[in-house]
Formats: C-alpha cells, sequence, structure tokens
C-alpha cells in the first residue's frame, strides 16, 4: 500500500499517499495548523464556509443548545429550534415554498438520497407507480452515497462503484467552453438544443421518469460554469409538462453563494424540491436541509416518508444553521456575494480573478457571485488539456499551500479524466486586499507549476 513508508495516520484518511497540515484554528477568512502557519481560505474549504471562520455567536448558540438539550430522536419528539429554524428556511427559499416543508439531514449527500426517495414516494402516493427514474447530467456531482453517485456523472469519483449501482439516463449539460454542438455565438442559442436532449429522455424512459436533478451552476465537477440564456427555463418547462419533479441540487450554489438566496432565483424557475448543505451552516455544524414545496408534501398523502436517519434535524446542527442564516442576514452577506452588483467583494473577485486570464496556462476564469471556476490548458488557441497524469491543478494547489493560500483543485473537466480546474470559492467577509493578496500568489503559483 502507498504510504507505507511513512507513519500511517490512525485517522483514515482520503489519502494515504499526501500529507495535509493539522488544523487548529479559524477567524475570518483565515485557518492556522499546528505549526502556526496561516493559511487563507481562497476556496471556503470546499465552497462550504460563507460567514467566515471562528464566529463566535455560533459557537454560543450551539452550545447553549447542547447545555439544553443536545439530542432527541425525531420519531419521538420535534423541538422548538427545529420548528423555528424550518419556518425560517421556507421564508428564505422564497414564495415557491411557501406551504411546503424542510427534511434536515446531515450534509449533501444524505440530502441528495432524501430527495430521490421523497421523488419516487410522491409518484407511488399520487397513483403513479410507474415513475422510478431519476435523470441527470453527465459531467454533474451529486454525492458520494451510492444513490448519489448513480445520478452523478463524475467519472474519477463513480467509475469503480458503477457495477454496485442502477442508473439511469444522463443527459448532455451546457459547457459553453468546451460546447458538444461547437457554437460560436456564446452558446446562445444551444441551451435549447442542450434542454432538448432531456426531452427526449423523458420520452425515451416510456413514462418511467420521475425526476430530473441538477446544480443550477456546475458545482465540482465542472468548475462554476453557468448555464447559457434560456436553458434553465427550458428544462424547467419540459419537466413540468412531462410530469417529472425538478430537484436543483444547490449543496454548493445555496445560501448566497452566487449573490441570490438560491442559484435558481437568476433564472426565475421554481423547483419542486431544493436540495441545500454546506453554506446551510458555513461548516459550523453537519447541516443538510431538502425544501420541497407544498405540492410535494402534500403528495404524501399516507401521512409518512419512508425513510429516515438517526440524525435527522440534529438540535445542535439545527441551532448552528439557525444562527449562520441570522449572520447571514444581518451582514447582508447574500448581497456581498452578488456580482451584478456594483461595489461588492464578489465584483471585486470577479474582477480580479479576471487578471489570471494574462497567463498562458489559463484558458477560461468563470463563475458567478463567489463562486468561481479557473480552467487550465496546456495550449490556448486549442484549449488543449494538460495529460491527466501531470495533475496540474494539483501542482497549482501545492505551489498555493505553500504560500499560504488555499484553493480547490479537480480534474475531469474535459471527459471525466483530463482537464485541469480549480474552484475558488472565499467567505463573503474577504476583503479586497485579501483578494488581491490571494490572486498575485495564485498567478506566482501557476507560473511555478507550468514551470515545473
Ligand atoms: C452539488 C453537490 N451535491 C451534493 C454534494 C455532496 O455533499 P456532501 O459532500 O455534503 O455529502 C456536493 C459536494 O460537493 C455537491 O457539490
Amino acid at each position: 500500500m502507498a504510504g507505507q513508508n511513512t507513519v500511517r495516520s490512525s485517522v483514515f484518511r482520503r489519502s494515504f499517499r499526501k500529507t495535509v497540515p493539522s488544523a487548529v484554528r479559524g477567524e475570518g477568512v483565515y485557518v492556522w495548523d499546528t505549526e502556526g502557519n496561516r493559511y487563507l481560505d481562497f476556496s471556503g474549504s470546499a465552497a462550504v464556509n460563507l460567514i467566515g471562520h471562528g464566529v463566535p455567536e455560533i459557537a454560543s448558540a450551539m452550545t447553549e443548545q447542547a447545555r439544553q438539550l443536545e439530542f432527541v430522536h425525531t420519531s419521538q419528539f420535534t423541538t422548538p429550534v427545529a420548528e423555528d429554524y424550518a419556518r425560517e428556511l421556507l421564508d428564505f427559499a422564497g414564495e415557491n415554498f411557501q406551504g411546503g416543508a424542510v427534511y434536515f439531514t446531515c450534509g449533501g449527500s444524505e440530502s441528495v438520497e432524501t430527495a430521490l426517495k421523497l421523488a419516487r414516494q410522491y409518484h407511488v402516493e399520487t397513483g403513479q407507480g410507474e415513475r422510478c427514474q431519476v435523470l441527470s447530467r453527465t459531467q454533474s456531482y451529486h454525492g458520494s452515497t451510492l444513490g448519489a453517485l448513480s445520478v452523478s456523472g463524475n467519472r474519477r469519483r463513480r467509475e469503480i462503484y458503477l457495477p454496485m449501482v442502477r442508473e439511469f439516463a444522463h443527459v448532455g449539460i451546457p459547457y459553453c467552453y468546451r460546447c458538444d454542438y461547437d457554437c460560436k455565438d456564446g452558446c446562445r442559442n444551444c441551451g435549447l438544443k442542450y434542454a432538448a436532449e432531456l426531452e427526449q429522455a423523458i420520452e425515451s424512459a416510456n413514462g418511467a421518469a420521475a425526476a430530473f436533478i441538477f446544480e443550477p451552476v456546475s458545482g465540482a465537477t465542472l468548475g462554476a460554469v453557468v448555464p447559457p440564456p434560456g436553458y434553465l427555463q427550458k428544462i424547467a418547462e419540459v419537466c413540468r409538462r412531462h410530469g417529472v419533479l425538478l430537484i436543483a441540487d444547490e449543496v454548493m450554489t445555496g445560501m448566497g453563494r452566487t449573490g441570490k438566496n438560491f442559484a435558481v432565483e437568476h433564472w426565475d424557475i421554481a423547483p419542486d424540491i431544493l436540495i441545500a448543505a454546506k453554506g446551510l451552516s458555513s461548516g459550523y455544524a453537519p447541516l443538510g436541509a431538502v425544501i420541497a414545496t407544498k405540492k410535494v408534501v402534500d403528495g404524501i398523502v399516507s401521512g409518512a416518508f419512508l425513510h429516515g436517519f438517526t440524525y435527522n434535524a440534529h438540535p445542535v446542527s439545527m441551532a448552528a444553521g439557525r444562527a449562520v442564516l441570522r449572520r447571514l442576514q444581518q451582514h447582508n452577506l447574500v448581497q456581498a456575494s452578488d456580482s451584478g452588483r456594483e461595489g461588492t467583494i464578489a465584483a471585486s473577485l470577479e474582477r480580479s480573478l479576471s487578471t489570471l486570464l494574462e497567463l498562458k496556462t489559463v484558458g477560461e476564469v468563470r463563475g458567478i457571485g463567489l463562486l468561481r471556476g479557473v480552467e487550465f490548458v496546456s495550449d490556448k488557441p486549442s484549449k488543449k488539456p494538460f495529460a491527466p497524469e501531470l495533475n496540474f491543478a494539483g501542482r497549482v494547489t501545492a505551489a498555493a499551500l505553500k504560500r499560504g493560500l488555499l484553493v480547490y483543485p479537480i480534474q475531469g473537466c474535459v471527459d471525466g479524466i483530463s482537464g485541469d480546474h480549480l474552484l475558488i470559492a472565499p467567505p463573503a467577509v474577504i476583503t479586497e486586499e485579501q483578494i488581491d493578496w490571494s490572486v498575485r500568489q495564485l498567478k506566482e503559483s501557476i507560473e511555478e507549476a507550468a514551470h515545473r
């Protein structure tokens, strides 16, 4: 086994080959390790933290809850903190979710599993038992549990597990920098072609399509790819027309990250089910949520959802999520994350990151709000990616880490294996000076990786 020449940690880590620093403290945009090194968190860990690290009021809310009541099982009790928080989240999710309900979990993958099963049960209980397939997109990520992996399209993360999962149709995803339709108009018209692929898949499913799950802005797999005009509206219309539930996976894009409460609001579409995690607690506690419309909740006519986890609506996570939501609202952090608004920190991030395009190896800088992607190429005119074994994104990340900068590297944006990009998703409390410093470090890191 790799890594046998080093003393192996008792923690079953993600990688036995790679050593990572040991973190002990966080404050604002910074994290410190045991050696006293400071890191600027330019990726919000993995697009998790929006409110900043070490906010005392969140810790106090969690402590107070743990002191009063650490846990009860949802089969025996509800709690005031869960009831209040669910009402506040429904308000935050907007008019489309009025009269709906929130199912709380411990994270993104659990929430995706919950949404898939909820869609299935909705159809069974509304007399459409033949609907059992969940359609999704080729380059997508919806989580690491087997159900979530089956609807994901991220080749690297799911290939060896494929024999263990039941797969349904995956349709193409608009990725304008490398458009399947080879368009020359910035995908102004391709959105409709991609939406037509979904309609075809629904028709081929012969009445068995239950739901379509999608990330409004591609998260990890493609790196902050924004959909072309008209695409999401058309997707929503196709799903509605065919009675297919629309599940927006906003684990990465929700809770203000893109400058709206939820990213679907940029395109004015109304999903039946909305999934949130990551920014929901900004990482202060394991937390996910499945926000269902009144139509879906009313559809469970038996009155019992056949699903559950021990830690549904854990009181300490509820207290963390509620305090994070209050912090988001009191400090106007959603507005700060809106890159379309002049003078915001998100607009500064967009401007500063765009200077990376001066570099020979940066093919595209993209994204929205505080969710940004930087794609690397070995040859700009032909958009040729680096050979995957060079691990270019990993090399940039290692060079950045040496400089005290945290970014999130991913490979596979071109075809699931090749293609290197970084995800940049800082907390909304970052300052202009910190952005400029980070982009300077990132430039040096990219140049170092290119010259190695
Ligand atoms: C869009 C999306 N869905 C689901 C997940 C899975 O969430 P978790 O890692 O909390 O299980 C992720 C994680 O990155 C994600 O980005």
